[in-house]
């Protein structure tokens, strides 16, 4: 496995591999490999001829309250998940390479970011945008891997890739679990003994609010106070919302018929957790 830290030598390598006519998937992430993450490199692995994974903590996602400076990190042994899991090539590139000044031309989210952690998260997902429109035009990937635990992340993503004409195909793939249930996340390892323990119910709370919907004569009002109750009663935490939207547009409908999507976001002392299900009704 190379590591490469330069963007120059990113690009290069690209080059030179894609004059060989090899085919690139893409597993963006922001570290402390778990395995949400290494599920996205091995279907990578799979489906490409090369496998590029980045590790990039991006502080434009990051609020000014929120966690950036906190982010768990672990070099090692990321470099040996990474390794171990057959990555090509592991770009760890610096911040002060990726933005060496503030931005002369700033990207701004228009839609599906004025709902669950968009609108919780100002600026969040102009900030992923920006590291992605980057990282895709220094990676050009053939295909790039996201996990449908970042939902909303996977909606915004396909908007970008499809209004500026990224030739990317994107690959969603489904939320990893601990055996509780509780989504994997970099960020469970700041939830308390306790905390922990009470954590899968937001899953349970999800499930029961995807039965609920899809009984009839039940408004979306109604299941939204029974989820929120369901997760207040099983947990410590304090909601941040519980919303159900159309999937992947995020849209509030009054009917709802196709894909939509449950989501909910909790804080606890340390950890602010997101979960979801993305299913079909009729
Ligand atoms: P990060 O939180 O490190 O996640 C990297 C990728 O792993 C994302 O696509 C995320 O959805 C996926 N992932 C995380 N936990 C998962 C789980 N339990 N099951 C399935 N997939 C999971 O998301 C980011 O980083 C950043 O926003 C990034 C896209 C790298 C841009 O900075």
């Amino acid at each position: 496995m190379r590591i490469i830290n330069s963007l120059s030598e990113m690009q290069h390598y690209v080059q030179e591999q894609k004059k060989q006519g090899l085919s690139i998937g893409f597993v963006p992430t922001m570290g402390y490999l778990h395995e949400g993450h290494l599920q996205l490199m091995d279907a990578a692995r799979e489906e490409n001829d090369l496998l590029v994974a980045s590790i990039f903590v991006n502080p434009l996602q990051f609020g000014p309250n929120e966690d950036f400076e906190q982010y768990p990190r672990d070099e090692e042994e990321d470099i040996r998940k990474a390794r171990e899991r057959g990555v090509d090539v592991l770009f760890f590139p610096h911040v002060h390479d990726m933005y060496p000044s503030s931005l002369s031309i700033v990207m701004k989210v228009e839609r599906r970011a004025d709902v669950l952690c968009g609108r919780s998260r100002e600026g969040h997902f102009d900030g992923v945008v920006t590291v992605l429109a980057k990282l895709f035009h220094l990676v050009q990937p053939n295909k790039a891997y996201f996990g449908n635990k970042d939902a909303q992340q996977v909606a915004v993503v396909d908007a970008l890739i499809e209004d500026y004409n990224f030739p990317i195909e994107l690959r969603a793939l489904n939320t990893v679990r601990e055996k509780d249930g509780l989504a994997k996340s970099s960020r469970n390892v700041y939830l308390s003994k306790e905390e922990r323990e009470e954590a899968p119910y937001i899953y349970e709370a999800l499930h029961y609010g995807k039965r609920r919907l899809q009984e009839e004569h039940v408004s979306s009002r109604q299941v939204k106070d029974e989820v929120s109750r369901f997760i207040t009663s099983h947990t410590r935490g304090k909601i941040d919302y519980v919303d159900i939207l159309s999937y992947p547009q995020l849209e509030r409908v009054e009917e709802y018929s196709g894909q939509i999507i449950i989501a909910a976001a909790v804080y606890f002392s340390k950890a602010r957790l997101i979960d979801n299900i993305i299913f079909e009704v009729r």
